[in-house]
């Protein structure tokens, strides 16, 4: 396997990307875009990363703020708040964020506070957005620390995962239509908050993500395209409907879940490690005339080929390919989506990885016009001020890379605190080293 290590200059990596970027100069990461609701003053995007340090009730923790406020004061034109459950069975540990009623102040304050950290840092004309990512984790519940998987149909390739018995009981349709509302009601509250805009969570096979290939699935929200999709759709009518333009309707959307076929979306029929982007773009058109301006897009999922969802050095098993290869298929994809909606705003995934060099290349692809918005998943976690390095100095702070090294992730899996376990040691290190001495990694 060919690691990051072995690329000793820009050249070597852009020759074995093969992207077609010949253009590397930084400004264009400085510009201006409009998402509708907010003009923002750049380019980065700081990617939904969920942190599992929320209060019991959902609410963000002195950690979560303290991560949120590093973001703020980080300069990233738009901040992708990490998922957030709208429903209690729905949540992938019980630390996990969780929007309500009868919290939804907690949201208002820590959205003011981001508006205040921010001022504090740019002044109050900077301006830098927050989306609000909203989710139901489907197979991958866990709303008590231990798994209570809610599965939409049988999946042999995950249930072989989690793992999940043949006979395990399906969600009817009226437990989707009343989960409809449960999305609607928390974007209401994502607006109450002061959120700019809300994502309607697609991706990485939970439970949304995982209708989209429910082919096996009888009834309104499963069988051909129109019913796997029914249900996203009809969530991003329903906030449209309810708030119309008060807040953006966002989607992060798997284009490709490398499962597959019939239990994978995009994947090509006869071979699944090849995508097959035709019914993605469907959908993307469909949810563009309803009025969706930003779209994030991603692959896989962590809990089935985690290489393919964010590329690695070092993981729990050796990847099948190159890292650069899964960073190339989350780029082109990308790059087809945004050459295909050249009006859409489409927020591209898989940088972390390209360490130092990924200012560059994304410089090189926004040139071309291959990608609008610039995702920093991993990276946001080890230099949450990634961006505001680039744009004051066009410096790319080495001393805090991540190296893609999966300890985040391990902490994750395991319910814990999660963050950089490399470079924000005082705080990650020793819940790692406990979870180590304990045998849990
Ligand atoms: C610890 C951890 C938490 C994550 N939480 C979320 C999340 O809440 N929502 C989401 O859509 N993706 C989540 N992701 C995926 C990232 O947003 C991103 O897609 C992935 O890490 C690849 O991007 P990168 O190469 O920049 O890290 C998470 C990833 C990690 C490692």
């Amino acid at each position: 396997m060919k690691k990051f290590s072995d690329y000793k200059k820009l050249d070597d990596l852009v020759h074995d990307l093969d992207l077609g970027i010949d253009h590397f100069n930084l400004d264009v990461l400085k510009e201006e875009v409009d998402l509708g609701i907010i003009k923002v003053n750049n380019r980065f995007v700081v990617q939904p990363m969920e942190g599992v340090d929320a209060n019991l009730d959902g609410t963000p923790s002195e950690l979560t703020l303290r991560r949120y406020e590093r973001f703020a004061r980080g300069g990233a034109g738009l901040i992708w708040f990490e998922a957030t459950a709208v429903t209690k069975e729905g949540r992938t540990s019980r630390n996990q964020l969780f929007i309500r009623n009868d919290n939804v102040s907690a949201f208002k304050e820590l959205v003011n506070k981001m508006n205040a950290w921010k001022t504090e840092e740019f002044g109050a004309n900077y301006k830098q957005a927050y989306f609000l990512q909203l989710t139901h984790s489907g197979r991958f519940s866990k709303p008590n620390n231990v798994s209570e998987p809610v599965i939409s149909y049988h999946n042999p390739y995950l249930n072989e995962k989690l793992p999940i018995d043949p006979c395990y009981e399906v969600i009817t349709d009226e437990y989707l239509e009343e989960l409809e509302q449960k999305y609607e009601d928390a974007a209401v509250l994502a607006y109450e908050a002061g959120f700019h805009g809300v994502d309607v969570k697609c991706c990485h096979r939970y439970l949304i993500s995982e209708l989209t290939s429910a082919y096996n699935r009888d009834g309104l929200y499963g069988g051909d395209f129109s019913n796997r999709i029914r249900f996203l759709i009809n969530v991003v009518k329903r906030i449209k409907n309810r708030l119309g333009d008060k807040i953006a309707v966002a989607v992060r959307l798997n284009i490709y879940d490398g499962i597959p076929y019939p239990f994978g979306f995009g994947v090509d029929k006869d071979d699944h490690t090849k995508p097959d982007f035709s019914e993605p773009i469907k959908l993307i058109e469909i949810i563009k005339d309803l009025g969706v301006k930003v779209i994030n897009i991603t692959m896989g999922s962590p809990y089935y080929y985690p290489h393919v969802n964010r590329p690695f050095d070092t993981g729990g098993y050796l990847p099948p390919e190159d890292p650069a290869d899964g960073v190339r298929r989350l780029l082109q994809g990308a790059e087809v989506i945004q050459k295909t909606f050249p009006d859409l705003i489409i927020v591209g995934t898989g940088y972390s990885w390209l360490r130092q060099y990924a200012p560059q290349i994304a410089a090189g692809l926004v040139h071309k016009k291959s990608i609008s918005m610039i995702g920093f998943g991993r990276a946001s976690y080890a230099n949450p001020n990634l961006a505001r390095d680039i744009i004051e100095k066009n410096e790319f702070n080495l001393k805090r890379t991540c190296i893609t090294c999966s300890k985040c992730s391990d902490l994750k899996k395991l319910s814990l605190k999660c963050g950089c376990v490399v470079r924000d040691i005082e705080v990650y290190l020793p819940i790692y080293q406990e979870a180590f001495k304990k045998g849990r990694i």
